[in-house]
């Protein structure tokens, strides 16, 4: 009786005439009922012995893995990336080492502050991060669609995301919160005006740029330095929504930015953004009236040079293998490329591959989308669900029986210090100038868009204290658009002037 339902699983031919394959529990076994639970008989209880179902259920709870503690939902896509010259003189980075030289990549764009399964319509800054699979390891360029970032140093960050997540009481986002926490962070005028301007609700993945931030710095062969900033610039143009545009897309379809990639992907419009990069030499750092190794500025007035482009041509067979299980860092540097001693990005290169230790395993490297295209030899070993087979009884290094070596030429850069150990706030902060010509830079209409969204979450702050204080930073960018936010939510404009002047 078994052997002859399992013949007539096996041999089962859909209508649509495709050959069914036999099931199989996780031990490869094949499976003889997937619809019934094995009973005492007729009307008695489910057996124990019914290994398929206890896996079944097991496995099902056991779906879920930690949500990313910020940028929890995204969308994934695979594509290639060109140089467009030799960068060689500058960086002995590979994927800029000659023109045409094609490095595979994976991209996943983000919102930040909201859950996984959120509305992609909700105001956010946008993560835009890239894995590049170069012949050297992994470059993983973390990113962001707006050019420049709330805080400057990687100790206020859990503080913050704490402000902007929902109350730990009602379970909510609340601007009496974040404007609390960003009425002590006048460095945040910057980024704010951006986050409530029409570039914080994107039209699409697509008509977004993206920024590395930070500084980094670019190493080439002879060991010369160049501090480099990174753009991605969108070949489709840029387009963010109003607030009226934003609700309206959120009632027709609050997967818009999702949607709207796999769709592009999949109909061979194949999405392009082109990369360049702004360079100081270390002995320009002191010509700005702020420190361009602070994340809360552009580098305005530096030459953008193109290097190179992008194009993402194909989305993910499975989201969980791919998006959900990515683990970009920026501490995946390869030689040529070093971190700048800009404060944010050396917490980042802590906290990334820490966090992801926690959220994906001590072996995430081996995962498929997170592997090295080229070999990984080190004596790093063992740990949970790792696939790695050893290399022989060699663990360690140096050894006469297994010489793995070193190679020089990948030392870290050296770089001069002076001065003592400390903890003090960087000096030459400016704190509102770019806001202030950001705002400029922005069309009336966008102008009139930024003021609404800004002002609907600040006339929420109950605190007038909070209120004026925020709004004095506004004013203190620029005058017109601290007056016009100071209008809408009926606030104090004396108080905001005379709370702008000691600034
Ligand atoms: C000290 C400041 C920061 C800290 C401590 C921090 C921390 C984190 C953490 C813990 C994650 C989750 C990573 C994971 O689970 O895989 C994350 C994700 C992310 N962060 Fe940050 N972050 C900081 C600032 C920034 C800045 C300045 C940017 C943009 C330049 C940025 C862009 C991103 C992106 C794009 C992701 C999502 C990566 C992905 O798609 O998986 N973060 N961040």
């Amino acid at each position: 009786m078994r052997s002859i339902k399992f013949a007539a699983s096996t041999l089962l031919v859909l209508s649509l005439g495709v050959q069914a394959e036999t099931m199989t529990r996780d031990n490869g076994a094949p499976i003889g009922d997937n619809q019934n639970s094995t009973t005492a008989g007729a009307n008695g209880s489910v057996l124990l012995q019914d290994v398929h179902l206890v896996q079944k259920l097991q496995r099902f709870a056991r779906e879920r893995i930690p949500e990313r503690v910020v940028h929890a939902r995204g969308t994934g896509a695979f594509g290639n990336f060109v140089a467009s010259g030799d960068f060689s003189a500058l960086t002995m980075a590979t994927p800029f080492a000659e023109a045409g030289k094609q490095t595979p990549v994976f991209v996943r764009f983000s919102t930040v502050i909201h859950p996984k399964g959120s509305p992609e319509t909700l105001r956010d800054p946008r993560g835009f991060a890239t894995k590049f699979y170069t012949d050297q390891g992994n470059w993983d360029l973390v990113g962001n669609n707006l050019p420049i970032f709330f805080i400057r140093d990687a100790m206020k960050f859990p503080d913050m995301v704490h402000s902007l997540k929902p109350s730990p009481v009602t379970n909510v986002q609340d601007p009496n919160r974040f404007f609390d926490f960003f009425s002590h962070e006048p460095g945040a005028t910057n980024m704010l005006t951006w986050v409530y301007s029409d570039l914080g609700i994107p039209a699409s993945y697509r008509q977004m740029d993206g920024n590395g931030v930070h500084a980094y710095k670019w190493i080439n062969a002879q060991g010369q330095v160049h501090y480099v900033k990174f753009n991605w610039r969108s070949q489709q143009g840029v387009k963010g929504l109003s607030p009226s545009e934003a609700a309206k897309v959120q009632g027709n379809d609050f997967n818009h930015l999702t949607n709207d990639l796999y769709q592009a992907i999949n109909q061979g419009q194949y999405p392009k953004w082109d990369l360049y990069v702004q360079l100081l030499k270390p002995e320009q750092l002191n010509d700005f009236s702020f420190n361009p190794l602070d994340a809360t500025k552009e580098w305005p007035g530096v030459k953008a040079i193109k290097v190179g482009t992008m194009t993402l041509n194909k989305v993910p067979d499975n989201f969980f293998a791919a998006t959900e299980q990515a683990a970009f860092a920026p501490s995946n540097l390869i030689p040529g490329i070093e971190p700048s001693e800009d404060r944010l990005l050396q917490g980042r290169i802590f906290s990334y591959a820490d966090t992801q230790l926690y959220r994906l395993g001590a072996n995430n490297s081996q995962l498929p989308i997170n592997q090295a295209r080229v070999k990984v030899l080190n004596h790093n070993q063992e740990g949970a669900m790792n696939m790695a087979t050893g290399a022989g009884d060699v663990n360690y290094q140096p050894s006469r029986r297994l010489p793995y070596a070193e190679d020089g030429r990948y030392k870290a850069v050296q770089t001069a210090l002076a001065g003592t150990v400390q903890q003090l706030a960087i000096k030459k902060q400016d704190n509102f100038s770019q806001a202030g010509a950001f705002y400029r830079s922005l069309s009336k209409v966008r102008q009139g868009y930024l003021v609404e969204a800004l002002a609907g979450d600040l006339a929420k702050v109950k605190d007038a204290g909070t209120q004026h204080v925020m709004l004095s930073y506004f004013y203190k960018a620029d005058a017109d658009y601290g007056s016009r936010l100071t209008q809408a939510v009926k606030g104090d404009l004396a108080k905001v002037k005379t709370l702008a002047a000691s600034l």
